[in-house]
């Protein structure tokens, strides 16, 4: 309670502002001023005005995103090793030699990737817009990074659109087995499966809807089902149960944990505002051609 009192003070002092991704563990969740998924938190970071300093508890791609889009203020993660090993699966020199292959097409990257690939992508996305972005873009061919699970998503939703797929994968989603879909459609026969798109392809066949976490949180809101089996990360569950307490909300299989996510912890907050550790610095030729990249992603929101 008192380290709760702590943060608050310190916050108010720096004119600081806590965001928080739904994976974030409870206590974090609710220390936070913001909680969201990454595009609701790249949205938040652009439109940001009274703040001097953001102090972002999430992996360090998303924390450079609010660096990207807010470059006048100080972005804090309290955890410098909160990564995101997907994010690091697309590295520059590999995306430059894929657009070298494939000239003509535009580089789409999921926001699950580094500042400097960022800055040679032609559009980001998250898994909340990823479907709009591929469909409006004014290009047929289309290099996605770095999920391929996502970008199969995508292809089935915009199958007129050529679709080179990058060859990465989140470690947590891919966890989730055919059998456990299986055992929990028999176990809780009314329940609504809904998964997160960076499940592999058989999971997201045998699921009942495929939603960004935040997508999750909405369409809990607008179901009349009671019951709801969740296909992404554990910390999500925290947050539906808080928001609809009349509902019943079970993991899909055994719970799955992003580790980096878990980094962060309420004593690391309270270091970051004291000591403003660990700051997010970027180059700023870096800053600018990403800037481009997510702006023009805001734009197709
Ligand atoms: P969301 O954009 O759905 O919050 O997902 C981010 C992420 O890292 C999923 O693993
Ligand atoms: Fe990255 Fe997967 Fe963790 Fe999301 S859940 S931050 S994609 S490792």
């Amino acid at each position: 309670m008192e380290r709760k009192k702590e943060i608050l003070e310190l916050k108010e002092k720096k004119k600081a502002i806590i965001l928080a991704h739904n994976y974030q563990i409870s206590e974090i969740q609710e220390i936070a001023d913001f909680v969201g998924d990454s595009l609701e938190l790249a949205k938040k970071a652009s439109e940001l005005k009274n703040f001097k300093v953001i102090i972002f508890c999430g992996v360090k791609f998303m924390a450079e995103t609010a660096k990207i889009l807010s470059p006048e203020k100080k972005v804090i993660i309290p955890e410098i090793d909160a990564g995101c090993p997907l994010a690091d699966m697309a590295d520059y020199k590999s995306v430059i030699e894929m657009k070298k292959k494939y000239p003509d097409a535009w580089v789409i990257s999921y926001v699950n990737t580094n500042a400097d690939v960022k800055a040679i992508t032609d559009v980001c996305c998250t898994s909340g817009n990823a479907e709009k972005v591929v469909r409006n873009v004014p290009a047929k061919k289309i290099i996605f990074l770095p999920d391929k699970n996502l970008s199969w998503y995508v292809k089935q939703k915009v199958p007129e659109k050529e679709i080179i797929p990058w060859n990465g994968y989140c470690y947590v989603h891919k966890k989730f087995k055919v059998e456990e879909v299986k055992r929990a459609k028999e176990k809780y026969s009314d329940a609504e499966i809904i998964v997160h798109p960076e499940c592999d392809p058989e999971i997201q066949q045998l699921a009942d809807g495929i939603y960004s976490t935040s997508g999750m949180l909405k369409k809990v809101k607008i179901s009349n089902s009671k019951r709801f089996i969740i296909g992404t990360e554990e910390g999500l569950i925290y947050r539906l149960k808080k928001e609809n307490p009349e509902k019943e909300f079970y993991s899909l299989g055994f719970p799955k944990i992003c580790y980096d996510m878990k980094k962060i912890t309420l004593e690391k907050v309270k270091r970051a505002l004291k000591e403003e550790k660990y700051e997010i610095i970027l180059e700023e030729e870096i800053i600018e051609k990403a800037r481009k990249s997510l702006e023009r992603m805001l734009q197709y929101v």
